[in-house]
């Protein structure tokens, strides 16, 4: 793929390390407002309440936080570092805790800390400038991990395919380019008319909001629909397959998505329609032998209530229940996308993961 859809990542790295810029996604499509992080406790703020968000998103930005967190230390002994660095990532760790991809990039900058610091313990300065350039490395592999997802996940679709996707899982989601919708755009690209549908995705829109914003920017044929008439469109034949995205995807294939992916799976069976799952293979958790094994993050009712800043939907003393995400079971699933091949049900992943 030769062309970004919007002109700027979710996530950009300053090259000396000194902060993270973000686009502030609980502003979008009204305003394209640009923060500058540097410090943890606001790079934690801006992963749980989503401005940053979207499972590898939310691990680059973890990463670079962490590494411009220790450049801006001014730490000058490696027990200095050292603490600033377990600091960083217990305050980072919990912020979401349903996707894998955070926890798996604090963890690879953990370790490679851990193979640096004998031999930069004298040179701070340099251990700190090789963090950066290690999270530099996780986004750009991120990047390349959505442009193999991007191949794989196109020989599956067919010239005037109408697609429906959740969520956002596309360039705003990742690196650049996405995973459910990376395929979409090199198809594009590639040529193809392609009629892509967005759930708007309750609570908080992301579909609406998200999707539509970036894909209209691409050059897509996007249409907008209310969540609940996914069933409607499936019945009148108007949907050829379902590309979702994933936070994490336990050993057997369960896969935990946004709230509200299950409920398109179990239509999508019921309609004979395929269900796709795209994402990196560093999404797959060896440690989740099934879905009963991942954490669901329970977010507050507000975002129920009143999705928006003064935008009061419900009366505020209702009782609520808001998981952020849902299990599909491996049998809704049709085939899981990954970089490193196209894996279907019953799943066995044949590769070392994480
Ligand atoms: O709560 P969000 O907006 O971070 O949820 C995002 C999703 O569910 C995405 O589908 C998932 O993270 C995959 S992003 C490539």
């Amino acid at each position: 793929m030769t062309r970004r859809p919007i002109d700027f990542d979710s996530v950009e790295i300053d090259p000396d390390g000194k902060f993270i810029k973000i686009i502030d996604q609980t502003q979008l499509p009204q305003k394209e407002v640009f923060l500058f992080l540097s410090e943890e406790n606001e790079i934690a703020e801006a992963i749980s309440s989503l401005r940053v968000r979207g499972a590898p998103a939310i691990g680059i930005a973890a990463a670079a936080g962490l590494a411009v967190v220790l450049n801006c230390s001014g730490s000058e002994t490696i027990e200095e570092s050292t603490r600033v660095l377990e600091r960083a990532c217990e305050k980072l760790e919990f912020t979401r805790p349903t996707a894998v991809n955070l926890r798996w990039a604090l963890q690879r900058m953990r370790n490679k800390f851990n193979s640096l610091k004998g031999e930069y313990a004298n040179n701070i300065e340099k251990l700190h400038k090789l963090m950066t350039e290690e999270a530099t490395r996780i986004k750009s592999e991120d990047i390349s991990m959505s442009l193999s997802i991007a191949e794989n996940g196109l020989t599956l679709i067919k010239e005037g395919a109408k697609i429906l996707t959740y969520c956002n899982a596309g360039h705003l989601a990742t690196g650049r380019y996405g995973t459910a919708l990376a395929p979409i755009y090199l198809g594009i690209e590639k040529g193809l008319n392609l009629k892509i549908y967005s759930c708007e995705t309750r609570p908080l829109l992301q579909g609406a909001r998200l999707t539509t914003y970036e894909l209209q920017k691409g050059g897509a044929d996007v249409t907008l629909i209310c969540d609940n008439m996914a069933a409607t469109l499936m019945q009148q034949g108007m949907i050829d397959a379902v590309f979702a995205g994933c936070d994490r995807v336990a050993a057997n294939g369960d896969t935990a998505n946004k709230i509200g992916t299950l409920s398109l799976a179990i239509l999508a069976k019921y309609h004979s329609v395929p269900f796709y799952i795209l994402g990196p293979v560093s999404t797959i958790d060896p440690s989740a032998e099934d879905g009963s094994h991942i954490v669901i993050e329970e977010r507050n009712g507000k975002e129920i209530t009143e999705p928006f800043p003064g935008i009061k939907i419900a009366p505020a003393e209702v009782k609520t229940y808001n998981p952020a995400f849902d299990i599909t079971p491996a049998e809704l699933i049709t085939a899981i996308i990954t970089d490193k091949g196209i894996f279907r049900y019953p799943f066995h992943f044949p590769f070392r993961v994480n």
